[in-house]
């Protein structure tokens, strides 16, 4: 009479293998579930190359107005890929409000004599460090802030942050102010902006 054949798996073996097997198809899955949860993410998953940093033009000093942000729509161009640096799996664009005032909202005297030609080296050093160029989305959970120009700051709707016209932090569950974009003034007043951010890296913009 044949020998019957023992199990060559043990029962602690079958559940062992059980919970490794859940776990390479968790680490497997979370990638395409973050991109398509939201595929402007960034994260060290989806790499940091989404969205180029070449300079988009915003629009010029001389819009900024006194006292208040101008918001602008910027069309930041994107590349989505895996890694950064794999390969490309779609391009699109993502659009976003980028809010630009004056520190304090006050007009540089620089600007006041209507000169629209061309600034200095040093000129250009003192409009930039007066400008204010940042994201708009609440540094707690990303919800849009508004301005209230009867307060004078930023507020955000979904649970209360507030912000100064420079975008510091007032009060409010937010851990730190505004995101503040990376940018520059060029000779002719023109101020461009790059998808990089100077004082943290927002989880969603
Ligand atoms: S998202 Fe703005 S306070 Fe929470």
């Amino acid at each position: 009479m044949a020998e019957l054949q023992k199990d060559p798996v043990t029962r602690g073996q079958f559940l062992f293998m059980g919970v490794v097997g859940s776990l390479v198809g968790a680490v497997m899955t979370i990638p395409p579930v973050v991109f398509v949860l939201n595929p402007t993410i960034k994260t060290n998953l989806l790499g940091q190359s989404d969205i180029p940093d070449d300079w988009l033009e915003l629009g010029s000093v001389f819009e900024i107005p006194s006292g208040e942000p101008k918001v602008y729509r910027v069309e930041f161009p994107q590349e989505q890929t895996y890694n950064g640096g794999g390969p490309l799996l779609g391009e699109d664009s993502m659009i976003q409000a980028v809010l630009v005032s004056w520190k304090e909202g006050e007009i540089p005297s620089i600007l006041e004599n209507g000169d629209q030609g061309s600034f200095s080296t040093s000129e250009i050093e003192e409009l930039t460090q007066d400008l204010n160029v940042m994201s708009n989305h609440c540094a707690h959970l990303g919800c849009p802030v508004r301005w209230f120009p009867d307060r004078g700051e930023f507020l955000c709707p979904c649970h209360g942050g507030i912000y100064t016209i420079n975008g510091g932090l007032i009060g409010g569950p937010p851990p730190q102010g505004l995101y503040k974009y990376a940018y520059e003034v060029r000779e002719d007043g023109a101020i461009y902006v790059k998808h990089e951010f100077t004082n943290g890296e927002p989880w969603v913009v």
